[in-house]
């Protein structure tokens, strides 16, 4: 057997290619391991699905990743993980899974006495698990923003589209927010258009290179570091298989 790759895969999934902002935090400090990497575009968007629904899906994508050798799964959606992640542990014990969240604690941590501005999807705004974070840190000077239709706009890539979208509903929040909580794996692609909307100074927080840290440590814990001395493989996989979708997941994974 090749050396390394009897460990097996890193599985990571999310609605469609926003994923890559949580990969490519991932590859800078875990770079040698094998990925295959699930882009659901077909069931795009997550973020307006009943729970059953992402719970139904989660499952398949999960056991879809376990049947490609996988020896841990993230999750990199927030949705996802909101309404599926309990399930997923509470049924598979055995595998590692890692789950990105809205960085809210961070908020709560670097800078407490900012006006903040959590932008998620309905469907994770409305779970209980985002509102037990919330909760938790809440600094009584937070926004959430119910997102309806962004990550979708993101993942079909128009850019007027994208500039329109933000003018028109986050426009408001001009000069009044310190702190951004980019509570969607698709936001950060759009970080610089979010800015330009909002202006002046602000903080943005994004879960990311807290979750590639998290993985790293777990994968320790339990012995499954990949041994391979090489740089490792991303296998790419859309559930519309257009080719178009893998060719901006590889450009974003390059884009700091
Ligand atoms: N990237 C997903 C998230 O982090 C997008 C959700 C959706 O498909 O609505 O929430």
């Amino acid at each position: 057997m090749q050396e390394g790759v009897e460990k097996g895969n890193i599985g990571i999934f999310d609605s469609g290619i926003g994923g890559v902002t949580v990969l490519r935090e991932i590859i800078k400090i875990l770079p040698n391991e094998n990925y295959i990497y699930y882009s659901d575009s077909k069931n795009n968007p997550y973020g307006d699905k009943t729970k059953e629904e992402i719970i139904k899906r989660c499952e398949e994508l999960f056991r879809f990743l376990l049947e490609r050798n996988c020896k841990a799964v993230v999750i990199a959606c927030n949705t996802a993980s909101a309404i599926a992640v309990n399930h997923l542990r509470e049924k598979y014990k055995n595998i590692p899974i890692i789950a990105i969240e809205p960085a809210y604690k961070m908020v709560h941590d670097y800078n407490y006495d900012g006006k903040t501005l959590v932008m998620a999807t309905k469907g994770t705004i409305e779970s209980e698990r985002f509102n037990l974070l919330y909760h938790k840190y809440d600094n009584h000077k937070t926004t959430l923003l119910e997102c309806v239709g962004l990550a979708d706009v993101i993942e079909d890539g128009n850019e007027k589209k994208i500039k329109d979208y933000l003018e028109k509903n986050i426009g408001e929040y001009k000069g009044k927010v310190e702190n951004l909580v980019l509570g969607c794996t698709h936001y950060p692609l759009v970080q610089k258009e979010i800015g330009q909307v909002l202006g002046g100074n602000i903080r943005f927080f994004n879960g990311a290179a807290r979750l590639a840290v998290h993985l790293k440590d777990v994968l320790e814990k339990y012995d499954l570091i990949s041994k391979n001395k090489e740089k490792g493989k991303i296998v790419f996989i859309d559930s519309l298989g257009k080719k178009e979708k893998e060719e901006r997941f590889y450009k974003f994974l390059k884009e700091e």
